[in-house]
């Protein structure tokens, strides 16, 4: 068991879902979107999410692995799980856990601007500065945060602690 400080609690974290949703439902409107999950972390904040945007949307999943050197800037992303919806002509929001070097966010972005959506925005729960490599513009953010291993609310430290309902800091 490692030592866990809670950083944002639940009902803050469902307070601001609630506000994500309701900005992301006055941007799209009847607008034809597909919301993308990036699995696995943003399980949680998907689920929530969704459930606070209240115009017509499809879902979808995507998983992304992440593999090579140990230095973060020369590793390979690539698709272990793609979506299965086709995005031509749609809106596509992708929602992340975290945005941290932004090297992940930059794989997907350039990916589905291949497939000719109508437009890709970014909704990310964390974005998180201090290592950040990639600018990557983020349309809506949960909340900011400068450094630090943060476990809870979807996010691990080696597979752990996802099921969490608040945001914590990890002493590894
Ligand atoms: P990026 O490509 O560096 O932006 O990495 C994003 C991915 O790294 C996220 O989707 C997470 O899986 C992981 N990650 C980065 N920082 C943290 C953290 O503080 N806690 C848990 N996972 C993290
Ligand atoms: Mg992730």
């Amino acid at each position: 068991m490692h030592k866990l400080k809670e950083l944002i609690s639940e009902e803050e974290i469902q307070t601001r879902v609630r506000e994500l949703g309701k900005e992301i439902s006055q941007v799209y409107q009847n607008e034809p979107l597909i919301v993308v999950c990036t699995l696995k972390g943003a399980f949680l904040f998907f689920s929530d999410l969704v459930r606070n945007i209240t115009c017509p949307h499809e879902i979808d999943f995507v998983r992304v692995a992440s593999y090579g050197n140990a230095d973060k800037s020369s590793q390979t992303i690539s698709f272990t799980k793609d979506i299965e919806l086709s995005v031509e002509g749609k809106h596509v929001l992708i929602v992340e856990d975290i945005i941290d070097t932004g090297l992940t966010m930059e794989f997907l972005l350039h990916q589905f601007t291949a497939r000719k959506a109508k437009s890709i925005k970014v909704a990310t729960f964390i974005s998180k500065k201090a290592r950040r490599e990639k600018s990557i513009p983020i349309d809506f953010v949960g909340f900011h945060i400068n450094d630090g291993f943060i476990v809870g609310y979807g996010l691990d430290y080696a597979e752990k602690y996802r099921s969490l309902p608040s945001i914590n800091e990890i002493e590894i």
